[in-house]
């Protein structure tokens, strides 16, 4: 048996990937295209493992998808790839529209066109899981209940509305075609293989490098953080045990606000690098607001541990000490991530 993922050379997807081939010895296809968030690197530790089959291409290439799933079969697409950074939304929503929701169509053609001519079992067995956010339900005022499954769709960025409506043709292939997804919806992750334009490894990577620490209006604005790994198991509960056609809220219980986000990795830094400088929270600078800021964003995970018995390994504290100790002990990671020389791997590697 083997499961095709997109996205496995970003974030979550690479921690997914890594996580699985740990875990099982089912081979992963990884169809990722690469873009600026997509780096080989963080695979490095699969090459030449057969388990591992990477394919540089674009989900939006329906040939190339059909063509990968009838060479390779099989038994459930899960899919990451996406456009992912909420300021780039702001910015250039053009290619999240691209790949968010052409791409996700194009893959439920393709799987829908696969799926119809397999027969017994492996029609029985065969599922398409997309990897969804929080982010489409919208913002939360601080009185109000975590986000239920049933909470209405109320997204307020270009990426949300993206993500959303990749929500929604997800759903309405089940309903109407019968295609067999499963969706998971979760909130705000951190971790290894984080690239330095999210949160927490932008403030922890500026800080060692003595840059402000740019911390959005009041750094009041909440997210309820989940540590990557934690992001995978329950993504494999889901692929494993969730009910067809229903989508399920993954989170960790970890409601907090920016500011004290970052004074928590200024602290750390302080503990386990400090600077000669004096202490990192120095360097927390508060800058204009993004434009349509979502205030808060929790997740109620009560369905996904009622069903499937799904709950958190990390509490916060493990995963962000975890996390800025990894930063600390892979900074050829990040300094490659930063000068771009990641990419002179990706052209070398796949453009002759
Ligand atoms: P990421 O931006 O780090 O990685 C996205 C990956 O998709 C990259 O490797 C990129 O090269 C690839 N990709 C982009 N466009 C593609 C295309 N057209 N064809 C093939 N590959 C393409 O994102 P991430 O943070 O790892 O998020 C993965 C998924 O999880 C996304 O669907 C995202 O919406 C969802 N999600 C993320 C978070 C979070 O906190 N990061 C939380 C909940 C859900
Ligand atoms: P981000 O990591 O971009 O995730 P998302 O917007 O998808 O939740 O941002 C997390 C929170 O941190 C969000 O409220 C915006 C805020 N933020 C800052 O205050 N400063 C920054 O430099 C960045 C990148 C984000």
């Amino acid at each position: 048996m083997t499961i095709l993922v997109t996205g496995g050379a970003g974030f979550i997807g690479s921690n997914f990937v890594l996580d699985w081939l740990r875990q099982s010895d089912e081979p992963v296809v990884n169809l990722d295209a690469l873009t600026y968030a997509g780096n080989p690197e963080n695979l490095a530790s699969l090459d030449g493992d057969a388990r591992h089959i990477f394919v540089k291409g674009d989900i939006c290439d329906r040939a190339l998808v059909d063509t990968l799933l009838s060479a390779h079969k099989p038994r459930a697409i899960v899919h990451f790839a996406a456009e992912s950074h909420v300021d780039r939304s702001i910015h250039g929503p053009g290619a999240f529209i691209k790949t968010n929701v052409d791409g996700t169509f194009t893959l439920l053609e393709a799987a829908r066109a696969y799926w119809g001519a397999l027969e017994g079992d492996a029609k029985a067995a065969f599922r398409f899981h997309h990897v969804s956010t929080d982010e489409v339900y919208g913002s939360l005022t601080p009185a109000d209940p975590p986000f239920a499954e049933t909470n209405p769709y109320e997204p307020n960025s270009p990426y949300s509305a993206s993500k959303a409506a990749s929500d929604h043709l997800v759903r309405a292939w089940h309903h109407t075609y019968g295609l067999p997804v499963v969706t998971t919806n979760c909130s705000n992750n951190y971790g290894p293989y984080h690239f330095p334009e999210k949160l927490i490894p932008l403030m922890i990577v500026n800080a060692l490098a003595g840059k402000p620490l740019p911390v959005y209006g009041d750094g009041q604005q909440i997210r309820d953080w989940l540590f990557v790994t934690d992001h995978c198991s329950g993504i494999r509960a889901v692929l494993a045990g969730g009910k067809l056609g229903e989508t399920y809220n993954i989170g960790g219980w970890n409601e907090k606000a920016n500011i004290d986000i970052v004074k928590t990795v200024c602290a750390l830094l302080d503990e386990l690098k400090p600077s000669a400088e004096g202490p990192y929270s120095r360097l927390i600078t508060y800058v204009k607001d993004r434009p349509g800021h979502d205030r808060r964003y929790a997740i109620d995970a009560r369905k996904i541990e009622r069903e499937l018995g799904w709950r958190p390994a990390e509490t916060f504290e493990t995963g962000i000490r975890k996390t800025v100790q990894w930063y600390l002990d892979h900074p050829e990671w990040v300094a490659r991530v930063q000068s771009g020389a990641y990419k002179d791997w990706v052209s070398k590697q796949y453009n002759g």
